[in-house]
């Protein structure tokens, strides 16, 4: 029999447990014995919940004992989660995380630290929730070398632009919504200010290359200055616009950003909506391949969660190989790449003579004028959209 502790009884901890108690007879044939929950960690109390009988409030029980071969961190943030994971590691003890905070900045270290151990550090649930993109990068796709990834991380930001694109409401009104409904939280920077998807696609390009990618150095731009005239353009356009993650290789290294993105009808992530999440794999042999599911919520996540349970209990003594060592890779400068640009522009402006010949929108927005530039770097666009006043840009993808 195979004991394991589940650190942190919210969303996703609450989910584990009842995927692993629900599944149990499965979970047991796929290990080849007995998977048993022997404790779950939280400061709370959960009166009539079965959970009691597990329940600790102290930490040291699971790191003394040695029954404990596995442990689900899914308790969020960088602290004390960084510091009880590190512990467990070190004592021998596999851990499988949802946490993409931790996981982006200390990713490689804890791999590292893992390995040291003769133990596994797996992270499938951090990034696209229940959707499998972590294995297939880190075992199925290693013959290929990795040229592009763009994705849909965000659930909440899609489910927003998805109402604000149907309904044409206006963001503020979405925002709302969604946090009536559960959606976004009370606080919702780290979605709506693109640092959620911006972890995501950090953590994705560091398995395609290998390599520590810090999130800090990622371009990051949210949706808040998304508008409902900006939908009406896109509409005139046969477009959507999305926030999207993207990272696309430039000889050695990647262009990374997070930002929204005018996509077409016929782009692949066009019908990915609502809360759903997608991540677009192209690859050198592969060619293109998208990986579509439910990115959040609590029992996509924690199946993930318990999945790298399961793979952790099949590989007891053994390593699991992740690619991805912690010397850091320096990005290319985002001002490289080229693309076109959605500009609004007040009526009586001359956007042809600014960008060159484009193309104009006309979605019956009075006193202003919408205009797509032909393709050029940001560098250039930046260049030339300081000589003008532009009411909002939004990037044009394919
Ligand atoms: N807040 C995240 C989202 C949860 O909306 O996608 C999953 O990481």
């Amino acid at each position: 029999m195979i004991k394991v502790a589940i650190m942190g009884y919210g969303t996703v901890g609450s989910g584990v447990y009842e995927v692993i108690t629900t599944n149990q007879k499965s979970i047991d044939k796929k290990v080849g014995q007995e998977l048993r929950i022997k404790y779950v960690l939280d400061l709370r109390e959960f009166p009539g919940d079965p959970v009691m009988e597990v329940l600790t409030h102290d930490f040291e029980d699971i790191i003394q004992d040695e029954e404990i071969r596995i442990v689900a961190e899914v308790m969020g943030g960088l602290h004390p989660a960084y510091e009880f994971t590190k512990r467990c590691l070190e004592a021998g003890k596999s851990v499988c995380t949802s946490n993409k905070e931790l996981v982006a900045q200390h990713g490689a270290e804890l791999i590292q630290i893992a390995k040291d151990h003769q133990v596994n550090y797996l992270f499938e649930a951090s990034v696209g929730g229940g959707i499998p993109i972590i294995r297939p990068l880190n075992s199925s796709l290693t013959a290929d070398v990795i040229l592009e990834i763009s994705g849909i991380l965000n659930g909440t930001t899609n489910y927003m632009l998805t109402k604000m694109d149907r309904e044409g409401l206006d963001y503020m009104d979405v925002l709302k919504e969604a946090q009536d409904k559960g959606y976004a939280e009370l606080h919702p920077e780290a979605d709506v200010e693109g640092w959620d998807a911006c972890r995501k696609i950090a953590i994705l390009t560091s398995l395609a290359s290998g390599n520590q990618v810090d999130f800090q150095d990622i371009y990051t731009e949210g949706i808040t200055e998304i508008t409902p005239e900006d939908f009406l353009y896109a509409k005139k356009m046969q477009r959507s616009i999305k926030l999207l993650a993207i990272s696309r290789k430039v000889e050695d290294t990647y262009c990374v950003m997070v930002a929204p993105a005018l996509i077409h009808r016929e782009h692949p992530l066009y019908v990915v909506n609502d809360v759903f999440n997608a991540v677009f794999v192209k690859g050198n042999m592969l060619g293109n391949s998208m990986f579509y599911g439910s990115g959040a919520g609590k029992l996509p996540t924690a199946s993930a969660v318990a999945g790298d349970m399961v793979d952790a209990a099949r590989h007891l003594g053994k390593i699991i190989a992740l690619f991805w060592e912690p010397q850091k890779l320096t990005l290319a400068p985002m001002e490289q790449m080229s693309r076109r640009f959605f500009v609004r522009m007040e009526a009586d402006a001359n956007p042809e003579a600014l960008f060159g010949d484009g193309e104009r929108v006309e979605a019956g927005v009075k006193g202003e004028l919408g205009f797509v530039t032909p393709v050029m770097t940001e560098a250039e666009y930046a260049k030339k959209a300081k000589e003008a006043k532009i009411i909002h840009m939004i990037r044009v993808e394919g």
